[in-house]
Formats: structure tokens, sequence, C-alpha cells
């Protein structure tokens, strides 16, 4: 770590790297951080659905405020104080971490726009959320802590366990990537979501960032990153979140879909006939939006609607659509998006599906056109 630091050309300090290290310089960064974890307590109640946001209006947000972000436990949130909490890193590696928070806080730091969806995200559902994420690199600490030979899964241990949906008694939270995901540049650990340390539902003080793949791998209250040379057993990897077939074929569920939905108007909407200015957002995982298309259905023409320019992989795509509405009644509207390797969502679910995973059908909805 220190040689590695030492042969770094030094860069400009940013503001956040400038505070903390007043912080630090102060005393001041035991006391800042108690302050946060018990501002930032969550109710503690186990929540086995999402829970709503707080404001219909959160997904006109090109970013999620926090407030407004899902949530997705299987246990309780675990209350963790940042002053007696550590990170370990270890299993097959040549030199055994273990780090305090103000250690990860201090390291630099990046930040990422970042969209995550939760594998049972349904169409058009609340289950996605697009936030910028601060932190640092998995890669930069597995290389610290240097994988031995034969290494090929970083698992992630979260600290939060218990005995909900059926799970084997004292189960914990834990999921595993490929080495060679893990040592991306896109893959964080993560201690603040839009600017402010992590809320204690969204995994304080640290959670993993797998970017680009369904939220089930960005593990929240992390506790330990251990290295294998094999496969890793546990419940949440083998038993939960695979895609199964009617045949009994089994494919662990890892990267995003292609998939998009509908921001204005919303389910029910009574809207003026005029010309209506439809929008939402399309994302793809690792892979960009190419394009997204409109169509008043079931049955019409779909039509292209105009994307961001900016479009890029791993954050969602604001989409567009000015649409002339012929006259009063109800329509359906539906939008879909192509990614760009060309695969575009399924206008029906595959019936061969026995899992309740990866459900990438156009967003659908009724809305009424009075004059
Ligand atoms: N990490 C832990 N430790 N425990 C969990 O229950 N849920 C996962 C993931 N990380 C989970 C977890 C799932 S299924 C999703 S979709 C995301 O967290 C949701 O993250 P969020 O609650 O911050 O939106």
């Amino acid at each position: 770590m220190a040689n590695s630091r030492k042969s770094r050309v030094p860069r400009a300090i940013g503001r956040r790297e400038f505070l903390r290290a007043m912080l630090v310089s102060a005393g001041l960064v035991p006391g800042y951080l108690r302050a946060q974890s018990a501002l930032l307590r969550g109710n503690g109640a186990t929540s086995f659905a999402f829970q709503t946001p707080a404001s219909k209006e959160a997904f006109r947000e090109l970013v999620t405020p926090n407030a407004d972000f899902f949530i997705r436990n299987h246990f309780g949130t675990p209350q963790i104080s940042a002053d007696s909490w550590s990170l370990e890193v270890n299993g097959l590696v040549s030199t055994p971490l273990k780090l305090s928070y103000a250690d990860l806080v201090l390291m630099p730091s990046v930040r990422r726009p970042f969209t995550m969806e939760c594998a049972g995200n349904v169409a058009g559902g609340i289950g996605v959320g697009n936030a910028a994420w601060s932190g640092v690199p998995l890669a930069e600490l597995l290389k610290q802590a240097g994988p031995r030979s034969g290494a090929t899964t970083v698992v992630f241990h979260g600290a939060d366990s218990g005995d909900g949906e059926g799970v084997p008694p004292n189960t914990h939270f834990a999921r595993a990537i490929p080495l060679e995901r893990a040592m991306d540049a896109s893959t964080l650990l993560a201690y603040e979501m839009n600017d402010s340390p992590l809320p204690a539902d969204h995994g304080f003080p640290l959670r993993a960032f797998v970017s680009g793949w369904y939220g089930m791998d960005s593990v929240k209250w992390l506790a330990r990153i251990e290295i294998m040379g094999q496969p890793f057993q546990g419940y949440f990897q083998q038993k939960q979140y695979m895609a199964i077939r009617d045949n009994g074929e089994r494919r662990p569920i890892t990267r995003m879909l292609v998939n998009s939905k509908f921001l204005r108007p919303s389910e029910g909407e009574e809207i003026p006939v005029k010309t209506y200015r439809v929008e939402g957002v399309a994302w793809a995982g690792e892979r960009k939006i190419a394009k997204v298309e409109f169509r008043v259905g079931p049955v019409g023409t779909w039509q292209t609607a105009t994307i961001a320019a900016s479009s890029a992989a791993m954050t969602w795509t604001p989409w567009s659509y000015d649409w002339h509405i012929p006259g009063p009644g109800k329509y359906t509207l539906e939008v879909r998006a192509t990614d760009d390797e060309g695969h575009t969502q399924p206008d029906a679910r595959d019936p061969d599906r026995q899992d309740a995973y990866e459900f990438n059908t156009p967003h659908r909805i009724t809305v009424t056109a009075r004059s």
C-alpha cells in the first residue's frame, strides 16, 4: 500500500478529501463518524418487499434522492457504529487486511452515477433508482491484499442475518462475484450516496456496488470480503437469484437486462388533448441504450423516441416523445428500449421461466385524454 501510494503521481486534492484530511488532523473524525451513525439510523424493521418512495415525483429526477430510493432488505437493517466497525479482506490473499472507516474514507475516492435495479423489479416498478455513488474502487484493496494463485471468486459478506423468508436459521446475507468482475474499475466499495454518508437502510457504513449487475450483488453493511478459489456455496448464491426454466435448467442472475419506464404521464393520469411530451428513462446495465421506442398500444406502430446524447453505460438515459393526442379517450401507452448489442425488450415474458427475476417486458400504462 505504502509503496504503491508513493509511486503514484501526486494529484490535486478534492473538496471531500480536503475536508476529510482536516477532520482527521483536527482529531474530529471519531466524533464526526459517531454523529453520522446516530443521525442515519433506520427503523430496524424487516422489509420483505420494496418500500414505496416517499414521492411519486422521484422518478422525474435523473438522480433519485436518497429518501426516495427503493429499499430491499432480506433481514432487518443492522445498526452499525462506524467507530467500532471494520472491514476485513481475507481468504486466498497474500496480505489479509483490516481497515477502519477512516482508513477507507481517506483513500483516493471516485464518484460515479450508477443505476441499480433489483432483480425482482417488475415492468415500470419502483425497484430501480439512479444515484451518485462515492467510494473506493474494490480493485485498489484487492491489489493491496494480493489474490493468491487459484483465486477466482470474491465473496461480499453483509452484517445482516436472521431467519426471514424461510432461510435456514442464522444465515447472513452474502453474495459472490467473479474475481475478474471485482477487479473491474467500475466495481466500488461505496460509502456515500448522492454526496451524503450512506443512509442506514442503504448499507451504512459501506456497501459493495457492482454496477450494471442486478442489485443483489451490491451487498450492504459489508463486514468482510473473502477471496476464494472455488464457487461460493452460500444460501443466497445457490438457492436464490437463479433463472430457472421448466426443464430444470438453472442460470445465476448477473447482468442487468435492457429495460425502460415512463416517468410522465403516470398510470391512470388524466391529461389534456394536445401535444404531450411523454418522458422516461431507459437503462441497460453494462451496455448503452441505443434506441427507445414509444407506441400507443397494443397494436400501434413503434415510434422512435429522442434519447439524451449523453447515453452512457451503467447509468440510465432519459428519453422523450412528443405525442400528438388525436382526441379524447382512453389510451394504453408502451415503451421499450434496445441496447447497443441489439437486445430489445421482449413483448412477453418467456413462458418457460419459473423464477421471478429479470422482468423486462415493456412498461405499459393507461391514461385518459380529456378535451
Ligand atoms: N445487502 C445485504 N447485506 N442484505 C440485503 O438484504 N439486498 C440486496 C442488495 N444488498 C441486500 C443487500 C438486494 S436484493 C438489492 S436489490 C439491493 O441491495 C437493494 O439496495 P438498496 O436497498 O440500497 O436499494
